[in-house]
């Protein structure tokens, strides 16, 4: 391949142009030229029209979310993701994201999450009881299905509580189960997802009718005031962080513990280690116990090393700035598309020894330390770090450590297991496997 002109001289890129996409062909590019190209990689655009830069080294993430991070919006991609949840977090920038971030983070506060840790065992149990029913027919599941229904489970009960319950009552089935029946993340999807923001506002016209305070997302968002106007947020603006939260905690949930479930069937000895130490328990876990789930949380960051559900960052320089690496400064121009690949930085073998075999003591307090901590960032890094993190993870290890110290998931073979790089990153087919009880 020969090399485009680039912002500074040292820069190297394809010649072709190219539009990069969260799809199968830009993830085969972006590991094609990071092994060519090395850390900085200019991309001539196709139909866009700005140059677009791929960051490879953990300097420049740094340094894009979390050093300058005021000058990087949101970049391409994020138009398609507004058509499903309009103005939320995850889309919005500037004064306004701010404004939503300061009134939102309380609610994810770590004594609120673990008051809805009790409601994440709940659905738990019944999952387990549903796999003993399959376990004592010999019956297989499609894991990737059911993490996907938890999940949205989880999320919607920590919105919604029991309204939940009452809005499945009233419209014969749960609405919101569309984004595990349909994986596309298209424009029918979008309009579909969209027109479900009614049910939102009915329950919040039906709370405040009744003046009904429950303990759960909705109402926290319903009472939270800016800081400085004191003002409470627009119904339109609470609707789209309603939906964003849905969206964002469900399908990166799901996936994570659809590929540690994986992970596992395919490790004895790392499913002997997780047994141990959920056996050790001796009761199933409650949200006190996370602290002692250690292999457990090692797992779980394992799998989002592996396999990190947000694989592509995208933003766009407001500004023209400069990148610094060993003295070297590479010129960023203003509008410049920037990309991060979590999933190839993951796996530089520069950082990481066998980067593509599974060891969960990879995240032991002694290696973590050793270690540039920038090189892993599944849930980013800087003021725009994932809100639900501590949500997920609390939500993720309960699950792993309930439902492990029952069963044992053994991978029945069907479509080969294999990674689609869509908006998340997800398996491209669904995993099967068959629940086996554990004795006692
Ligand atoms: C394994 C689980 C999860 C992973 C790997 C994950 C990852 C991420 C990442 C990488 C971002 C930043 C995206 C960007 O800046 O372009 C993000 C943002 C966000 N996540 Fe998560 N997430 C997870 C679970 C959740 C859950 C459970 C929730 C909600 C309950 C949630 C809510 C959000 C929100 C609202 C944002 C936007 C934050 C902002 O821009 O201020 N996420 N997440």
């Amino acid at each position: 391949m020969s090399q485009s002109t680039s912002p500074s001289s040292h820069v190297k890129g394809p010649t072709e142009p190219f539009d990069i996409n969260v799809d199968d062909a830009s993830f085969a590019k972006l590991a094609e030229w990071r092994k060519e190209y090395g850390d900085i990689v200019s991309v001539t655009p196709l139909q866009r029209k700005s140059q677009a830069l791929v960051l490879n080294c953990p300097e420049h993430v740094r340094h894009v979310l979390v050093g300058n991070h005021r000058n990087y919006s949101k970049g391409v991609g994020f138009e398609r993701v507004k058509m499903l949840l309009g103005n939320g977090i995850i889309v919005s920038d500037g004064d306004f994201w701010r404004s939503q971030r300061r009134m939102i983070q309380p609610a994810f506060h770590r004594k609120i999450v673990g008051s809805l840790a009790a409601m994440m065992v709940t659905c738990n149990e019944r999952k387990q009881a549903d796999w003993q029913a399959k376990a004592e027919q010999a019956l297989s599941i499609n894991l990737t299905e059911e993490m996907s229904e938890l999940a949205l489970e989880v999320i919607l009960r920590a919105l919604f509580s029991d309204d939940l319950d009452r809005l499945i009552e009233s419209t014969g089935s749960n609405p919101f189960s569309m984004l595990v029946e349909d994986v596309t993340r298209d424009l029918k999807l979008a309009m579909r997802f969209r027109a479900l923001t009614r049910h939102v506002a009915h329950i919040m016209d039906n709370r405040r009718r009744e003046s009904r305070i429950e303990h759960d997302f909705l109402s926290l968002l319903m009472e939270t005031k800016d800081k400085d106007t004191h003002l409470p947020m627009s119904d339109k603006a609470l609707i789209d962080e309603v939906m964003t939260i849905i969206v964002a905690g469900h399908e990166t949930t799901a996936g994570t513990l659809n590929w540690a479930w994986y992970l596992m069937s395919q490790h004895d000895n790392i499913e002997a280690e997780l047994h141990a130490e959920v056996d050790a328990l001796g009761a199933d876990p409650a949200f006190e116990d996370i602290a002692t789930l250690r292999y457990t949380r090692q797992l779980i960051d394992e799998t989002l090393r592996l396999y990190p559900p947000v694989w592509l960052f995208s933003r766009k320089a407001i500004a023209a700035d400069e990148l610094i690496l060993d003295g070297q400064i590479t010129k960023v121009s203003q509008g410049a598309d920037i990309f991060l690949c979590p999933y190839l930085l993951h796996r530089d073998p520069r950082y990481w020894d066998r980067p593509d075999e599974c060891l969960p003591e990879r995240f032991s307090d002694d290696q973590i330390k050793e270690r540039n901590k920038d090189v892993y960032y599944p849930f980013s890094l800087g003021s725009r770090r994932c809100i639900g993190e501590f949500f997920s993870l609390v939500d993720m290890q309960l699950h792993l450590g309930l439902l492990a110290r029952h069963f044992t998931l053994h991978h029945v073979p069907d479509k080969p297991v294999d990674i689609e790089p869509h908006i998340n990153l997800r398996a491209r087919h669904s995993i099967f496997m068959r629940p086996e009880v554990r004795k006692a």
